[in-house]
């Protein structure tokens, strides 16, 4: 089967290498995976118990990235790092996903893998780190391996943000493909059955 993947990166900026890396990765994902960049997370405001209350569905924009995320087999998220931690801009978003609502905890049992890209020269180790944990309290289905750390990302892209080296799109490979096998492990059993 096709399974659909959300990819989330955890930057605004316009010519983020956390996007870029997500582009290269559907370049380089296996044809039965169908992964959408999601564009809108700029339109997630800042949390707030308060317009929870007002409306237990949240805001449109929440809204639209919960729907996004029901509609997904499983997700990918880009982070970058910032000051050894993920983005606020990200971690704001996975706490408005963390939270009851009228489509459910969107975030339990979600297939997610997890990646990374930055300028210097560690890759956003300790930025995934700290996702990881995030992610486990929220009661995601986190992939532990192969974990994948773009380091010096100005090196890896040319002018127009594509891919340009070999290794990197092998690891993209890989990554891709495992999470397509992550996905189908983490998969509840379906009521079909051959007797
Ligand atoms: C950074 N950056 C950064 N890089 C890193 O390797 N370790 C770090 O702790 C930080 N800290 C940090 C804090 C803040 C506030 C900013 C704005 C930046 C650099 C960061 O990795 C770089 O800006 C990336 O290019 C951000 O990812 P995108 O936007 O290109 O996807």
């Amino acid at each position: 089967p096709v399974r659909r993947v959300l990819c989330l990166a955890g930057s605004l900026r316009r010519d983020s290498w956390n996007r870029r890396l997500l582009h290269a990765a559907i370049d380089q994902a296996p044809s039965t995976l169908a992964l959408t960049v999601y564009t809108d997370l700029a339109a997630v405001p800042l949390f707030d118990e308060d317009l929870e209350q007002h409306d237990p569905a949240g805001p449109a924009g929440v809204q639209a990235l919960r729907a996004a995320l029901v509609a997904a087999d499983g997700l990918v998220i880009a982070t970058p790092e910032y000051n050894h931690s993920l983005p606020g801009v990200l971690k704001n978003a996975l706490d408005w996903l963390s939270r009851e609502s009228p489509l459910g905890e969107v975030l339990v049992d979600k297939p997610v893998a997890v990646l990374g890209a930055s300028a210097g020269p560690w890759g956003t180790r300790l930025a995934q780190a700290s996702l990881r944990q995030v992610l486990h309290t929220c009661g995601a289905l986190v992939m532990p391996t192969p974990t994948l750390f773009m380091a010096n990302a100005a090196a890896h892209f040319d002018g127009h943000g594509t891919l340009i080296d070999d290794a990197g799109a092998q690891a993209l490979q890989r990554f891709t493909r495992a999470f397509e096998q992550w996905i189908g492990r983490m998969a509840p059993a379906t009521a079909e059955a051959s007797i």
